[in-house]
């Protein structure tokens, strides 16, 4: 049982953290942000004044890291990198928003970070949300799902979420997309055994319904 995860994919601002973080609270599974991860090494960089789009630097730096994880809250799984915790704010900030998608393109930071969100698995049952859960990180769980929406219906949550004008919360979006799309290592892709999910004109109770039900049929059957 301890091996259980619950992959959820999907673009940014698509719903996807308020339905995987209900999800696992329905189940009683820990929930895992892996983006919160990566803003994580993100804000790390630019706190220690690390240039974010110098690939080769940055792919031997994060090698000398030292993850912890930090389960404060039980119900969430945080990452702590040589035993800093940044505040949520801090993983919001424009800088850190800007940079993120520069940094998880380079692949050995992909590799450390699959390797601590693979070690998690050690603490119990997973809803993992992110990119590359179903396809890169646990590619063999049965339990995957891609949540989308249109981009203007995006736009339009991450603005009422964060503030700021819908056009130019949209361009933001519009950009990392392209970048998590386009990368060569792990682009943003649904799985071909996900079961996709387009959240548009949907209630966060439907589509949290929808994942519950279906996450029920396969532990029924035997996954
Ligand atoms: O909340 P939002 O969907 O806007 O972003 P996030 O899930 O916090 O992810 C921030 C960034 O991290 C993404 O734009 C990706 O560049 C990267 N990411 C990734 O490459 N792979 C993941 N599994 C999760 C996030």
């Amino acid at each position: 049982m301890s091996k259980i995860v619950v992959a959820v994919d999907g673009p940014s601002a698509s719903g996807k953290s308020t339905v995987a973080r209900a999800v696992a609270q329905a189940l009683d599974y820990r929930y895992v942000d892996s983006g919160a991860l990566y803003r994580t090494v993100t804000w790390y960089a630019l706190q220690q004044d690390r240039a974010t789009n110098d690939a080769g630097r940055l792919a031997e730096w994060v090698h000398r890291l030292s993850f912890s994880l930090s389960t404060t809250d039980p119900g969430v799984v945080r990452v702590q990198i040589d035993d800093r915790l940044p505040d949520l704010a801090d993983l919001r900030g424009d800088a850190v928003v800007e940079a993120v998608s520069d940094v998880a393109a380079v692949p050995e930071v992909r590799r450390v970070v699959g390797d601590v969100l693979r070690d998690m698995t050690r603490l119990g049952p997973l809803v993992v949300e992110g990119r590359d859960i179903g396809t890169v990180v646990f590619p063999k769980t049965p339990l995957k799902f891609f949540v989308d929406a249109d981009p203007e219906e995006r736009a339009r949550r991450r603005s009422i979420e964060t503030g700021g004008d819908v056009a130019r919360v949209k361009a933001s979006l519009q950009r990392r997309d392209q970048k998590d799309s386009s990368r060569h290592s792990a682009p943003l892709r649904c799985a071909a055994d996900a079961i996709r999910v387009d959240t548009t004109g949907m209630t966060v109770e439907q589509v949290v319904d929808r994942i519950l039900g279906c996450v029920a049929t396969k532990l029924t059957n035997g996954l």
